[in-house]
């Protein structure tokens, strides 16, 4: 839902506003107390592109895969670099 969200307001307005639960320092804090390790985020990262794949695989290629493994990569290195 919150993928569906932002990616409409980034279409309508070129930005996309974060709420406090979904703020970086946030979800550093959160994941840090609940000893998520870099690991976790691969196995995640997996799942994630896995997921996408069986959900719309008529959708599905090199570049969406590649799209969606930058961006996560991205999330994942602002919210450790938080933790
Ligand atoms: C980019 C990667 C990730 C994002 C965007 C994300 C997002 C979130 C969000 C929005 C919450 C709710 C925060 C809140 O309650 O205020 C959350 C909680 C949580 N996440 Fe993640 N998450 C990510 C990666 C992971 C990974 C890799 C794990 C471990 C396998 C994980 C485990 C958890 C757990 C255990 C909680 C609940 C913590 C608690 O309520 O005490 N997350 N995550």
């Amino acid at each position: 839902m919150q993928t569906c969200e932002a990616a409409t307001q980034l279409r309508k307005t070129g930005r996309v506003n974060v709420g406090a639960n979904t703020s970086v320092p946030h979800l550093a804090s959160v994941h840090f107390k609940a000893g998520v390790a870099d690991v976790h985020f691969e196995v995640l990262k997996f799942a994630l592109l896995e997921t996408i794949k069986e959900a719309v695989p008529y959708m599905w290629s090199e570049e969406l895969k590649e799209a969606w493994s930058e961006s996560y990569d991205h999330l994942v290195a602002a919210i450790k670099s938080e933790m």
